[in-house]
């Protein structure tokens, strides 16, 4: 497989495959390579003739210090679990001195209000840190189609938004949860929790299934305080957030509309690992 560990050395590969017009898919990742993950890949290799992967803990985009140092990295496995799903895929795996000069700093950003609702409350500056990895990686690989996986549904609607204001020629996919047996939503997280927290954490889905059921007969209001109490009695889980909101504004909602598409938002903390989970609602 293809590995590059520099965008000099990458774009200069990608050149003759870019003079060709081939097609190049694109899945940005912070590696701990998951199912979900393999998931967007899969559908790239079938959409595109060339599949770029990146590999790239992005540390703009964390503003706890304890969550970049414990965030999983598992680069041995990533290649071979890469390798044996398809050993054609080119693989980006920069070091932080390869995308940013000196000291890594984020741009700032303008996603239209965006940014300002939900994780952009509760982890001040991440879209900020996302908005510029994700650019510079756009500018480096300039794929013809990027994945993002719908668990961050916020960044999805985010990087859409970025390429839209941007006229960047690029066509954003949104691909399906991928989720543990128990429907735990995968996620490279997922990896720090005990067995006993990873089989607990079932209740994040019960809960997001429960409010889809109720979303129809239910005020947002009452819906909330029913998600709030459900949590209350659980202990191992601190409910950080818990919004329904419009899919393509992400303010909360609090009149449904018919042509509206509604979307239940969801983090909790256990043992101080963030879970992150999001269900359609109509
Ligand atoms: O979703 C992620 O893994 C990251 O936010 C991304 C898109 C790779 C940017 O660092």
């Amino acid at each position: 497989m293809p590995i590059f560990y520099g965008k000099a050395s990458l774009m200069n590969y990608l050149k003759p495959i870019k003079a060709l017009h081939s097609t190049i898919g694109f899945v940005p990742t912070m590696g701990a390579l998951h199912q979900g993950h393999l998931a967007l890949m899969q559908k790239s290799l079938l959409e595109n003739e060339n599949t770029v992967v990146s590999i790239f803990v992005n540390p703009t985009q964390f503003n706890n210090s304890e969550d970049l140092a414990k965030y999983p990295r598992t680069f041995d496995e990533d290649v071979k679990k890469l390798t044996a799903l398809n050993p054609n895929i080119i693989l980006y795996a920069p070091e932080v001195v390869d995308i940013y000069d000196g000291t890594p700093l984020a741009e700032h950003f303008d996603f239209d209000g965006l940014e300002n609702q939900m994780e952009g409350k509760f982890r001040p500056g991440h879209f900020n840190g996302v908005g510029t990895i994700v650019k510079r990686l756009f500018e480096i690989v300039q794929p013809t189609k990027a994945y993002f996986g719908e668990k961050d549904f916020q960044q999805l609607q985010i990087v859409k938004k970025m390429v839209a204001k941007n006229h960047l020629n690029i066509t954003i996919i949104g691909c399906p949860i991928f989720r543990e047996p128990n429907n735990l939503a995968m996620s490279s997280r997922n990896e720090r929790l005990s067995a006993l927290e990873r089989a607990e954490a079932a209740i994040i889905y019960k809960i997001l299934t429960s409010v889809k059921a109720q979303f129809f007969t239910k005020s947002t209001a009452e819906i909330s305080e029913w998600v709030q109490k459900s949590f209350r009695n659980n202990p191992t889980f601190v409910l950080e957030y818990f919004v329904i909101a419009d899919e393509a504004t992400l303010l909360p909602c609090t009149r449904k509309y018919k042509n509206k598409k509604y979307r239940a938002f969801i983090v909790v903390i256990v043992n101080n690992i963030r879970l992150i989970d999001t269900i359609s609602l109509n």
